[in-house]
This record gives C-alpha cells, sequence and structure tokens, in this order.
C-alpha cells in the first residue's frame, strides 16, 4: 500500500509525468533535462529526487557525470503495471517536448561526429598513446570466434576488420563518422581482404537487417553513446537469433581530464552495470574477464594506476519472449 501511494504522489504532477516521458526515449543527464523542459536546473533536480526515491527513475553516475533514465522493469510488479500504462498513455497525447528531445540528441552526436571527424587521421596513434596499445584484440576476436556474417560495431579506422574477415564469411563494419570509415576503407583496400562491407550508420539506428548478424563486436565504442542500453536493444534487433555479442570495454576511471581527451560520454563502465544493461536489452551474459585491470592493480601506480583497465564481456541474444517488457 505504500509503495503503491508512493508511486501515485511521484506520478501525480505534471511536470514529472513530461519527465517520465521524456526519460522514456533514453538517458538524459541534468543539463540536457533542463534543455527540454525549458525550466531551472532546481527544478528539474527536485523533480528527479522524487522520481528516484520513488524507485521510477534511476541515475548512473561516477564522478559528477550522472545520466538519469527509468527504472527498468523488475521491481514492484504494480510500479511497472503503472510504468508501462503511463508511458503508453503519455506516448498518446500530444509531445510537446519531442522537437527539444531531437535536438538535444542531434547535439550529443554532433559532438561525437566532430570529434571524430577532428581525430580520424591520427586515431591510432591517439588511442595509443592513451590507452596503451590494444593487446586485448586477439583475446577479442578469438572470443568472437566469427562465422557467418559478423558486424564490427564503431569499426572507426578498421583495426578488427581484418582479423574478423579471416573467418567470418562476410564482414560489416558500421561507423557514423565518415573520416573513420575512410581511414578503415584505406586499411580494408591495403589487406587485400573482399569480403568486407563498410557501412555509415548510427549505433542506435544500425544500417542491418533484422537478425542480419550472426556476431557482433564492439570495441571501446560504447562508452561513446549516450545510452546504452538503447544502443543493446538495437544489437538485439540486429542479431540472428542466438547470435553473440562480444565487447571490450573501458574499466570506470576517475580521472575526467582522461575522458575528455577520449572524447568519452562515459567514464567507462562496471561489469556488473553492463550485466544489468545487457539483461534489459534481452541478453544473457556467458562470460566477462578483466584484462588489464588485474595487472592495473598489482603495478606500483596500483593506487593510481595511469590509465583504466578494460574487461571483455561476451553475451548471447535471448529469444524476444524470454523477455520482460521488451
Ligand atoms: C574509440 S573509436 C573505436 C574504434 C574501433 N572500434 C577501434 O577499436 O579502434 C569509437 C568509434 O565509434 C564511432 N561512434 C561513436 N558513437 C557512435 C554512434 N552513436 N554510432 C556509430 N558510431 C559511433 C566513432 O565514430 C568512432 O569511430
Amino acid at each position: 500500500m505504500e509503495t503503491i501511494l508512493k508511486t501515485l504522489k511521484a506520478t501525480a504532477d505534471g511536470s514529472r509525468l513530461r519527465l517520465l516521458r521524456v526519460l522514456g526515449r533514453g538517458a538524459f543527464s541534468v543539463a540536457e533535462l533542463t534543455e527540454v523542459l525549458g525550466v531551472s536546473q532546481s527544478t528539474v533536480s527536485k523533480h528527479l529526487k522524487v522520481l528516484s526515491d520513488a524507485g521510477l527513475v534511476t541515475a548512473r553516475r561516477t564522478g559528477t557525470w550522472a545520466y538519469y533514465s527509468l527504472q527498468p522493469a523488475g521491481g514492484e510488479a504494480f510500479d511497472d503495471r503503472l510504468m508501462e500504462l503511463l508511458i503508453a498513455s503519455l506516448g498518446e497525447v500530444g509531445d510537446e517536448d519531442a522537437a527539444a528531445v531531437s535536438r538535444v540528441v542531434a547535439n550529443r552526436r554532433k559532438k561525437t561526429s566532430e570529434f571524430f571527424r577532428a581525430k580520424a587521421s591520427q586515431w591510432d596513434a591517439v588511442r595509443d598513446e592513451l590507452l596503451g596499445p590494444p593487446h586485448h584484440l586477439d583475446e577479442l576476436v578469438e572470443w568472437a570466434d566469427a562465422t557467418g556474417t559478423a558486424v564490427d560495431l564503431g569499426t572507426g579506422t578498421g583495426v578488427l576488420l581484418g582479423r574478423l574477415a579471416s573467418t567470418a564469411s562476410r564482414v560489416i563494419g558500421v561507423d557514423a563518422s565518415a573520416e573513420m570509415l575512410e581511414e578503415a576503407e584505406r586499411r580494408v583496400t591495403g589487406d587485400g581482404t573482399d569480403n568486407t562491407e563498410l557501412r555509415l550508420g548510427a549505433l542506435e539506428h544500425l544500417p542491418l537487417s533484422d537478425g542480419e548478424a550472426d556476431t557482433m563486436v564492439a570495441n571501446l565504442v560504447l562508452h561513446h553513446v549516450a545510452d546504452p542500453v538503447a544502443v543493446l536493444r538495437e544489437i538485439h534487433r540486429g542479431l540472428a537469433p542466438g547470435g553473440r555479442l562480444v565487447l571490450a570495454e573501458l574499466r570506470e576511471y576517475a580521472d575526467e581530464s582522461f575522458w575528455k581527451k577520449l572524447g568519452a560520454r562515459w567514464p567507462g563502465f562496471r561489469p556488473e552495470d553492463m550485466n544489468k544493461w545487457l539483461k534489459a536489452a534481452g541478453f544473457e551474459a556467458v562470460r566477462v574477464q578483466d584484462l588489464n585491470g588485474a595487472a592495473n592493480r598489482d603495478s606500483p601506480h596500483a593506487k593510481n594506476p595511469t590509465r583504466p583497465g578494460v574487461f571483455l564481456l561476451e553475451a548471447r541474444r535471448l529469444e524476444r519472449n524470454a523477455i520482460p517488457n521488451l
């Protein structure tokens, strides 16, 4: 009874209903929500607190970074049903915030694409300087064990394409940056592989038909996207039944200047959070392994490592009927 009252009180407010509808479309920072609603930051924070206290929204935060999103289903049955109903019925009335949401999302993409446009020709050197040589690629490719159609998500300069092409029958590299794809094109031409194709497109709307890929890999890409769960859902759509996703990501790391240099939106991830998001997007985690995280902890810089650790994660696409609320 108490939970029901809390939920009803939290939702009995026009601004909070607007916030819920906006968050129904993805994860947003307080600054972005302030821009969308056109009210003060403190008003937005106040409403977010009420929604968080009622367990309806959740914040993913590290240091000064915070993105708010709807709490994935799986809590109280009443809350789950009410949220489903609310979001569905809010979608039916006029959405006064739709244009502002589209503007905010377009602005995020613009920032990321400007970053990679400027860095494309030096990207490999920038990455090696910030992250060290990518020693984990062999393991990533081994884990992917790609056969059939393999997709390299956010392929960048295409470092993985040749390796995937040696076992898969077809490889597709996807990236939102035309400049990065030009570098990848040069590499593919240099490798002389004829089973590789490059497609320009966003991870949020993959240029793939439903179930086109048998395996997808994402090497150090998700920390660039604003809403990893939305991207994971789209990956789910593009994977064939039983298809696998193998990703390499950076662990959380406190130095914000490092992430700025990397053009990142997220300051790394905790594998346990990634597992939660994978579950919400319709995946089952198969295995996770820290690569240089352990080495970092044992190093003389253990208390103050100079770069974040890398972890590998393999997940399997679950069938739609096995997933609540997808
Ligand atoms: C850090 S680079 C990694 C490239 C490559 N996977 C590698 O390991 O070298 C990230 C790449 O993801 C692309 N990217 C970032 N956000 C994207 C998005 N939302 N949709 C498609 N590509 C995106 C960028 O253009 C960039 O080429």
